[in-house]
């Protein structure tokens, strides 16, 4: 063994985090897609930002449990403090606040970033994921929390999945707040009990906490309020069934009231697939005027696993339509004059340089998954016409290259 092997790199990749090889970035497509597709057709326009921030964004809001033990944070070079974003709202807030004055209300906005955060990795939960962020800004009334859980509601319909399948549950922080208020617990203790009782159903000695914490055995009898009620009652209006659950809390401090949560219903997949809620009070950090604002995020993992659980993913194809066989090294600039004219003719096409036997090559091109081939030898060049093969059904085309237009690509 040389030194080089002896000392060789590790072929994982970093705990915690994912590699994307053809096939799962096609199912990461297929995520995203929907995600475009469904927000855009509400008229959500997309935008993006860098995933460095500085760590102050995070201290003033987010809540102590992601500042301080779940970011990326580092010193850069010129000594200032940075963190890889562990969520979107902060950044798209400071964006709108940015632009306050010169932005047209409301603000529909979306965007897929990826985020970071240093959890224990496990199934649902990992260190880096993407999220679909949906949020409207400067909107006021319900009918803001009625389209984000209608838009939510319609990103699972269109991945397929069926009403009986998922839950959504909504509460109000607001009220959480004023009953914990009302049972006597100080309000300094308010947004650490609210963060505790978020992570409820995760923790075993939760009883014990919440003693600890405030003295008091914990109990929750909170009665949905007029805000709750019209939200349920509009969203039935529209066959979207939402469940009041007094103990959903989010671990944000921003969230000011609705606030709402969609859980698959399959035991398999315990953990949240969207999580968001009403914030009006964020802009304020960055000294601008209050912007009332809701939005959710949903992540990619978590949705990932559900589908899978369903059996709802697509079939894996490759993006390359055909696979042009030059039968040997002699038909290579033929077989590249073909596969022009299919990508002159928006066919994505490539071209198989080997020298194994024809049938290796064709069972290669099968596992790829390209759905069509078609040789080029001394026949097809003499005669120019050429055989295109539907790998799938075994149906051959004779086709000349004049007809790559008139071929209708419908059944790739
Ligand atoms: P969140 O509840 O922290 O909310 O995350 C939203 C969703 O992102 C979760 O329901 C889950 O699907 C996914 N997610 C979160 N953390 C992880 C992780 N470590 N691994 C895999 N998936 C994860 C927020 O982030 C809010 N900023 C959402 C929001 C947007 N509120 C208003 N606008």
């Amino acid at each position: 063994m040389t030194e080089i092997n002896k000392n060789k790199l590790s072929t994982d990749s970093y705990k915690g985090v994912r590699d994307f090889y053809p096939e799962d970035m096609a199912i990461e497509n297929y995520i995203f897609n929907i995600w475009k597709k469904t927000a855009e057709s509400f008229g959500y326009v997309e935008y993006g930002a860098s995933i460095l921030e500085p760590t102050e964004l995070y201290k003033a809001k987010s809540g102590d449990e992601i500042v301080n033990d779940q970011t990326y944070s580092f010193k850069d070079r010129g000594d200032r403090d940075v963190t890889l974003r562990p969520e979107m709202t902060p950044t798209v807030a400071r964006m709108v606040a940015g632009k306050r004055r010169e932005l047209k209300f409301p603000l529909r906005w979306y965007s897929i970033p990826n985020l970071f955060r240093y959890e224990r990795p496990q199934r649902g939960r990992l260190r880096e994921h993407f999220q679909l962020n949906c949020d409207i800004f400067g909107l006021e009334g319900i009918e803001a929390e009625v389209e984000m859980i209608t838009l939510a509601y319609q990103i699972m319909k269109n991945f397929g999945l069926k009403d009986e399948q998922f839950e959504i549950k909504i509460n109000s922080r607001g009220l959480l707040i004023e009953t914990l208020a009302k049972q006597g617990i100080p309000l300094e203790k308010i947004t650490d009990v609210i963060r505790l009782i978020d992570k409820k159903n995760k923790l075993k000695d939760f009883d014990e906490q919440y003693k600890a914490l405030t003295g008091k055995e914990f109990e929750l009898n909170l009665l949905a309020n007029l805000k709750i009620n019209s939200l349920i009652t509009k969203l039935s209006k529209k066959n979207i069934q939402i469940n009041f659950d007094s103990s959903l809390a989010r671990g944000f401090d921003y969230y000011t009231d609705i606030v709402f949560e969609i859980y698959d219903k399959n035991p398999a997949n315990p953990r949240a697939l969207f999580g968001g809620g009403r914030y009006d009070n964020l802009l304020d950090i960055f000294g601008e005027e209050k912007v009332p604002a809701v939005g959710f995020g949903m992540g990619d993992v978590t949705i990932r696993d559900v589908l899978e659980t369903y059996n709802l993913l697509p079939e894996y194809k490759s993006t390359t339509q055909v696979a042009i066989l030059p039968f040997s090294a002699d038909f290579y600039d033929e077989a590249e004059k073909v596969a022009n004219e299919f990508r002159g003719n928006n066919i994505n096409a490539v071209v198989d340089y080997s020298d194994k036997k024809i049938g290796d090559r064709i069972a290669k091109i099968d596992k790829e998954k390209i759905a069509y081939i078609l040789i080029v030898g001394e026949e097809e060049v003499k005669t120019k016409t050429y055989k295109l093969k539907q790998l799938s059904t075994k149906k051959e085309t004779e086709i000349s290259l004049n007809d790559i237009k008139k071929i209708i690509w419908k059944n790739i």
